[in-house]
């Protein structure tokens, strides 16, 4: 390495090629391999103290050093995300080529926040966000957003739009509505948009998990009585936990009669948009005002990738944009974008990039037969199961999400005894490695949850993961 005064922290092109080509390896051979690798860590926190804690490197070390102390102890305790057996939260079913723009992005260093500092960035910006406006039925030329960090960034523009456009300077009578089953990052917005608790109204949901219509009508008509002002519905297109859409033409009808603001969290459901089941369940999506769909869910991308769309992208920029003069120089004219005037940062990654090349590379019907291949494959395992004297289905196959639990007919448990075997399964299949199967609760019952939105998940691999959970549920009845 060259080690002069002035600056050492630079490679030769040979010595950077050849570590790079060895990353190019390992992530190849990465994705390759992926069903064989184990797909997740057991490291408690003393264990990685013990592995990883160390003083500031004071002096400089070998980089090929510093990989292998990467490979042996950093990548041997993470969680594959995009591994075929991780079916719990919302898993992340990367792709290379996405990978590899994002390298190019940190690579280049590419700023992304405003016009003149990379003309180009904010174009494919401009493109990428235009393509998913034209998924999503939004106007094109009146319509906008953002690429943000991910749902919960993207949740939280949203809020701050809705409530700076609609409530203008005074919120303090401010009321929003969500259901009980919308996703915790809404809570998080609202709590940082600095609501308090009397502004916020949580809806319980149907028996199908969806927001009720009804008591959502009566606390709105509740609320004005009393003086308050509702604001805003947040509706869920895809809750995290069942797949579930609410009833979304029916809140648009409310949303247009009380003159509320639409905000429709699709964080990880709406990529279906682009399958034919999926268009049918969304329908009414498009009378959003604003609209969080994350590319680093179900359209494929690594991390980190979210995007807000909104109808009408001068909100945005009333709601974000400052002046600074130390900006002055660079603002260009109106037609030229300047992302930092439509969100929270400032200096932001070429997020675009990888979408574009990716959605580039492999075209948008494959995109469609992988996202409908995960809605299939959850209606398969749902036939599945209904079909099994061990196994009884929570919640249907919605959006490639299905919720299920071991209640063997034979055995004819009672509730208590059903959600601690069923919690059991859960840990004992973490703890060989081989699969990532976590619980959620439903109507008070412990659940098993799969969220199928992996193409390489195969049936195969579905059928192997249910018989070791047979085979650990006989164990632990046989010792009860
Ligand atoms: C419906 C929904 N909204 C928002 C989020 C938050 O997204 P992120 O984790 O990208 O911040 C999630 C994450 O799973 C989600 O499922």
């Amino acid at each position: 390495m060259p080690n002069d005064n002035t600056f050492s922290l630079t490679l030769s092109k040979e010595e950077m090629q050849k570590y790079g080509y060895k990353i190019i390896d390992l992530i190849a051979t990465h994705f390759e391999n992926l069903n064989s690798e184990k797909l997740v860590s057991l490291a408690n926190r003393k264990q990685m103290d013990a592995l990883l804690q160390q003083p500031i490197p004071n002096e400089p070390c070998e980089p090929d050093k510093v990989l292998k102390d990467v490979i042996e102890n950093v990548l041997s305790n993470i969680d594959l995300l995009t591994h075929p057996k991780f079916y719990s939260f919302v898993p992340s079913p990367s792709n290379f080529i996405s990978a590899m723009a994002d390298s190019i992005a940190s690579g280049f260093n590419i700023f992304s926040g405003g016009w003149s500092t990379s003309p180009a960035a904010a174009e494919l910006e401009i493109v990428v966000i235009n393509w998913l406006l034209e998924m999503f039925n939004f106007p094109i030329v009146e319509g906008g957003g953002i690429l943000t960090s991910g749902g919960s960034m993207a949740n939280l523009t949203a809020l701050t739009t809705a409530r700076r456009i609609k409530c203008k300077a005074d919120y303090s009578k401010a009321i929003i509505y969500l259901s009980d089953q919308a996703h915790s990052s809404n809570i998080k917005a609202i709590r940082v948009l600095g609501f308090n608790e009397r502004q916020v109204r949580i809806i319980p949901t149907d028996m199908e998990f969806k927001i009720s219509l009804n008591k959502l009508k009566n606390a709105i008509a509740k609320d004005k009585l009393e003086g308050f002002e509702p604001f805003c519905i947040i509706a869920s297109a895809g809750t995290t936990n069942t797949g579930s859409v609410d009833s979304l033409p029916e809140i648009a009808a409310i949303c247009s009669k009380e003159n509320l603001w639409m905000h429709v969290d699709a964080a990880f459901g709406g990529a279906a948009i682009l399958s034919k089941d999926g268009n049918t369940i969304l329908k009414g999506i498009e009378k959003a005002d604003s609209l969080t769909v994350d590319p680093h869910k179900w359209f494929f991308q690594p991390y980190e990738i979210g995007c807000l769309l909104v109808k009408d992208h001068k909100w945005l920029s009333q709601t974000f944009s400052e002046k600074p003069v130390y900006l002055k120089d660079i603002e260009g004219n109106d037609s030229e974008i300047n992302f930092y005037d439509h969100g929270i940062e400032l200096t932001r990654g070429f997020r675009a990039l990888k979408f574009y090349m990716s959605l580039k590379t492999f075209g948008l019907d494959a995109f469609k037969k992988a996202i409908q291949s995960g809605i299939d494959l959850a209606e398969n395992v749902e036939e599945l199961l209904r079909k099994s004297p061990m196994w009884e289905v929570i919640s249907p196959a919605t959006l490639a999400v299905i919720n299920f639990r071991l209640n063997p007919i034979k055995y004819n448990l009672p509730e208590k005894e059903l959600d601690t075997v069923n919690q059991f399964i859960s840990k004992q299949i973490i703890n060989t490695r081989s699969a990532v199967l976590v619980t959620t609760v439903l109507q008070n019952q412990v659940v098993l949850r799969m969220c199928l939105i992996n193409p390489r998940t195969t049936m195969d691999d579905i059928k192997s993961t249910l018989d070791l959970c047979e085979k650990i549920a006989e164990d632990y009845f046989e010792n009860i």
